[in-house]
C-alpha cells in the first residue's frame, strides 16, 4: 500500500533518536562521560526485525549535545539466544567502590551497568562494567547480584545517595505492584531496605522505576496565584504536605518515576511519578496523588541520566511509543524512537483557583546549530480570530521538522455553554492537504485537544488502539483580567512525532502521528467559528531543517 510507506530515509525523525534499523524500546544506562564530554544512551534493541524479539541487546549511541546522536554498536548481549538483556541503568563508580577498576581507568569513565537477565525461568539482576568508557562491557563474575526466583523482577536503576553514602537500587517487582528499594556500599552486595507498593495507577504491572533528586524552583509569579494568596511562602505552608504542618520549601525533592503497562487510562503504557522524600531507605510521597510525566500516548519507560553532568539538573529520556501499537507503526527499516531529552524541575502550580500543588516541569533540550536552522519562519502578532478571517500560511520548503510558539488569550465575555467555543490549528500535508494534524482549544471544557486521525495511512485508520483524539487540561498561564486568561504552547514536530509543552512545561503531551510518504507539513491554518473569543497574541513558526 503506497500510502503506508515510511521506507524513505526522508521520513525518519531527525531530532528524536532512532536506531539504523530494527526494533528498539526503553532507554537504558543513561550517563555522561565528563572526561570525553559525551552523553551515552543505550536502549533495548532487537536489530533483526521490526518487532520485539530475543536475543535482546543493549544498543548504544552517543551524543555531544543531547540532540544529535550517533549509533555506536551493540554494547552487550545476553549470554544465550532465547534470553534478553532487559532494561537497566549505568552509574559512574568514581571511587571504585566496586573494585572493578584500577588506576588506569579515569574515575569519570568507570561505568558500571545494571540490567535484568531475562530467561524463560526467571529474571535476575546482572552487573557488567566497562574498561573503555562505555563501548564494551565485561560481566561481573559473581552474577547474578539479586535473585528472588521470580519471573517478574526487573529494571534496576541505581543512584548515589549522598547523605547515607550509599548506592540505591530500585527494582520493579512488577506483578506484586512493588518498587523494591535496595542499598549497597560496593555495587555488588545489596540489602533490601523497603518496598513502595500499591501506589498510583497499577494497571497490569509496574516497570522501570527510578528515583531522582529534583531541584525545586521557588519563583511563583503573583499573577498566577489564587487571588486570596500573595506570596510563595504562604502558599507553601498552606498546602504542601497532606498534614499541613511543614512550612519551609526545600531546595530539592525526590521524585519516584514509575511506568505502568498495560492499563493506562488512555490505553496501554503510561509513565507516572510521585513527589516526596527519600531518606536513604524509604521513599515517602508528600501526598497520595499520582501524576503523569506526559499526558500523551507516546512517552514510556522514562529514565533519568545518572547524575546528569554532575550538577543538579535532572535530564531524562523516554521511549516515544506505546506497547499497544508500537510494533505495528508504519515505519521501516527502523521501528520506534526516543523522546527528546527533557530537563526537569519541580515548580508550584495552580491547577485551579483554590489550590497550589507541586508539579514536575519539563523542558525540551534542543541544541540546534546553524546548519540545522533554516530561514523559513513566520510570525503572527495580536490577531483577533474572526470566522470571516481565517489565517493561512504556507511553508516554503517543507521538511517535517519545525517548532512553534503560541500564546493566545481567551475572553470569557464572548461565549457561553451553548456553543462549542473553540479555535483550531491545522497542520496540513504539503503533498496532500487532506492529511492534517489538528490541535485546538475549547473554552467551556478549558482543555486543549489534539487530533491525529486525519490521515490516509491505513495503520492510522485501522488500528483501534491508535487513539486519535486526546485532550490536555491546563491552568491559565496568566490571568490578565477576570475575563481574560492567557495560555502558552510550544510544539516540536519531527516527521512523525509531535511534542507539545503547555505553559512552559507544566504539562506535556507527546504523540506519534503518520501521514503518507513525505507528506510533510506545508500549510498551517488557524480558524474559529466564533467572534472575538480568541486572540492570537503570538504565533511563531520556525523550520528546524
Ligand atoms: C518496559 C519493559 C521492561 C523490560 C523491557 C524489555 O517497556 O517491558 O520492563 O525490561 O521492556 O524489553
Amino acid at each position: 500500500n503506497e500510502t503506508d510507506t515510511s521506507t524513505y530515509e526522508a521520513n525518519r525523525p531527525h531530532l528524536h533518536y532512532t536506531a539504523p534499523s530494527g526494533w528498539i524500546n526503553d532507554p537504558n544506562g543513561l550517563w555522561y562521560d565528563a572526561k570525553d564530554q559525551i552523553w551515552h544512551l543505550y536502549f533495548q534493541y532487537y536489530p533483526y526485525s521490526e518487532y520485539w524479539g530475543e536475543p535482546l541487546y543493549w544498543g548504544h549511541s552517543v551524543s555531544e549535545d543531547l540532540t544529535h546522536w550517533n549509533y555506536s554498536g551493540i554494547a552487550f548481549s545476553p549470554p544465550k539466544n532465547n534470553t534478553g538483556a532487559f532494561s537497566g541503568s549505568i552509574v559512574v563508580d568514581h571511587n571504585n567502590t566496586s573494585g572493578f577498576f584500577n588506576d588506569s581507568i579515569d574515575p569519570r569513565q568507570r561505568a558500571v551497568a545494571f540490567w535484568t537477565y531475562n530467561t524463560p525461568e526467571d529474571q535476575t539482576q546482572f552487573v557488567s562494567y566497562s574498561l573503555d568508557g562505555g563501548y564494551n562491557f565485561t560481566p561481573y563474575s559473581g552474577n547474578p547480584i539479586l535473585n528472588i526466583s521470580s519471573t517478574q523482577h526487573r529494571d534496576p536503576k541505581v543512584v548515589w545517595h549522598e547523605e547515607s553514602q550509599k548506592w540505591i537500587l530500585t527494582l520493579a517487582h512488577s506483578q506484586k505492584y512493588e518498587v523494591l528499594i535496595y542499598s549497597s556500599k560496593n555495587l555488588t552486595s545489596w540489602q533490601l531496605e523497603s518496598s513502595f507498593s500499591h501506589h498510583g495507577i497499577m494497571g497490569y504491572q509496574y516497570e522501570c522505576p527510578g528515583l531522582a533528586r529534583v531541584p525545586i524552583v521557588k519563583t511563583f509569579h503573583s499573577d498566577e496565584l489564587p487571588s486570596n494568596l500573595t506570596d510563595s511562602d504562604e502558599v507553601w505552608s498552606n498546602s504542601f504536605f497532606d498534614n499541613g504542618t511543614n512550612s519551609s520549601l526545600p531546595d530539592t525533592a525526590w521524585v519516584l518515576f514509575l511506568s505502568v503497562n498495560p492499563g493506562a487510562p488512555l490505553g496501554g503504557s503510561v509513565n507516572q511519578y510521585f513527589i516526596g522524600d527519600f531518606n536513604g531507605t524509604h521513599f515517602v510521597p508528600y501526598t497520595s496523588q499520582t501524576r503523569f510525566l506526559d499526558v500523551g500516548k507516546d512517552f514510556y519507560a522514562f529514565q533519568a541520566f545518572f547524575n546528569s553532568a554532575g550538577g543538579t539538573d535532572v535530564l531524562g529520556i523516554a521511549w516515544a511509543s506505546n506497547w499497544e501499537y508500537g510494533q505495528y507503526v508504519p515505519t521501516t527499516p527502523w521501528k520506534s524512537s526516543m523522546s527528546l531529552v527533557r530537563n526537569f524541575t519541580i515548580r508550584q502550580y495552580a491547577p485551579n483557583p483554590e489550590s497550589v500543588e507541586l508539579n514536575l516541569n519539563s523542558e525540551p533540550i534542543l541544541n540546534l546549530d546553524g546548519q540545522l536552522k533554516n530561514e523559513t519562519s513566520f510570525k503572527i502578532y495580536n490577531q483577533t480570530l474572526l470566522p470571516s478571517k481565517p489565517l493561512s500560511y504556507n511553508v516554503s520548503k517543507p521538511t517535517g521538522v519545525f517548532e512553534f510558539d503560541l500564546t493566545f488569550t481567551v475572553d470569557d465575555s464572548y461565549y457561553n455553554n451553548t456553543i462549542f467555543a473553540d479555535f483550531s490549528i491545522l497542520f496540513r500535508g504539503s503533498r496532500d492537504r487532506e492529511e492534517y494534524l489538528k490541535i485546538g482549544y475549547e473554552a467551556n471544557a478549558a482543555s486543549f485537544y489534539i487530533d491525529r486521525g486525519h490521515s490516509k495511512v491505513s495503520f492510522v485508520k485501522e488500528n483501534p488502539y491508535f487513539t486519535d483524539r486526546l485532550s490536555v487540561l491546563n491552568e491559565p498561564y496568566e490571568m490578565i483580567s477576570s475575563n481574560l486568561s492567557s495560555y502558552k504552547v510550544y510544539g516540536v514536530f519531527d516527521k512523525n512525532i509531535l511534542e507539545l509543552y503547555f505553559n512552559d512545561g507544566s504539562e506535556v503531551s507527546t504523540n506519534l502521528f503518520f501521514f503518507s510518504d513525505r507528506n510533510f507539513v506545508g500549510e498551517i491554518d488557524i480558524s474559529t467559528k466564533h467572534d472575538k473569543i480568541f486572540i492570537i497574541r503570538n504565533f511563531e513558526f520556525r523550520q528546524l531543517r
